[in-house]
């Protein structure tokens, strides 16, 4: 299976530019599933509501859903992309699933960064794995990377790749990313954007470095810094299916679940 991602610096506000570019950038690979950036065709650094509520579309059928469903249909492939979504009054850090066959599914950002919060209404809904075939695909964005648990739901769910539109400006997802492949043992795409944004007083720095993880925590293959570029590699996905460190030790098996009744928990008491 070739699985990759479409790192590049989308402009605020220009969502035919951007779908233009992407687009583009597909274009030159040939893949079976894609994964493009958190919030890719309207920017990140939002400076009101009103600003990312004009930008934002509903799924499906808004206008980018609708244009990444038709370049998963030409290219036989599917695309996983991070869009803002308006439903109702709503507006969510949503990230879609198109194939073949049109929209599949999306997700809604539970776990809300910075500012976020002030534009955006977290997720209320599952983490989801989808079943394309090729592989079970699990979605998480961004922030996500820093609960265990996200990942953890994903692969216990039967995940075998995630994908993981971000947006980062913290040093420490790429690495991260490594001990939550290895600790679930599955593969991740993480597509990250590049680039600045300087709006409002206020200024963001990407770190790129989109990065194909496997379920050893190696790095398959990590992008530079600034690189505008689609890449894909081939990999097998059943290999996330062996949760075997050695013979006597499985970490889907020898967990201890009776044990962990505390992340159940709803509220955390005052002293932790
Ligand atoms: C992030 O969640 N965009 C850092």
């Amino acid at each position: 299976m070739r699985i990759g991602f479409v790192q590049y610096t989308p402009c605020f506000g220009e969502v035919d530019h951007n779908i233009e570019t992407v687009l583009d950038l597909i274009g030159s690979v040939r893949a079976d599933l894609l994964v493009l950036p958190e919030l890719c065709m309207t920017g990140y650094l939002i400076t009101s509501r009103d600003e990312i509520a004009d930008l934002a579309e509903k799924i499906p059928g808004g206008k980018t859903t609708e244009a990444l469903c038709r370049t998963a249909r030409e290219r036989s492939c599917h695309i996983v992309a991070g869009l803002a979504e308006r439903s109702g009054d709503n507006l969510y850090n949503s990230a879609v699933l198109v194939g073949p066959d049109g929209y599949i599914g999306h997700y809604r950002k539970l776990h809300l960064f910075f500012e976020e919060k002030l534009w955006f209404t977290p997720g209320d809904g599952d983490l989801p794995v989808f079943d394309l075939g090729t592989a079970r695909v699990g979605i998480m964005i961004c922030f996500d990377w820093i609960f265990p648990e996200a990942t953890r739901s994903l692969a216990l769910k039967g995940a075998q790749v995630i994908c993981h539109p971000a947006n980062l400006v913290l040093p420490f997802c790429q690495d991260a990313m490594k001990t939550r492949c290895l600790e679930n043992r599955v593969f991740a795409v993480t597509a990250n954007r590049t680039g600045v944004e300087k709006r409002g007083g206020k200024v963001l720095s990407y770190t790129g470095m989109s990065q194909i993880t496997g379920p050893e925590g190696a790095i398959i293959h990590r992008c530079g810094g600034e690189d505008e570029r689609a890449l894909v590699v081939e990999i097998d996905p059943a290999r996330a299916d062996n949760k075997a460190i050695n013979e006597y030790n499985d970490i889907f098996r020898d967990r201890r679940p009776e044990y962990y009744a505390m992340l159940l928990k709803k509220k955390l008491n005052k002293n932790v």
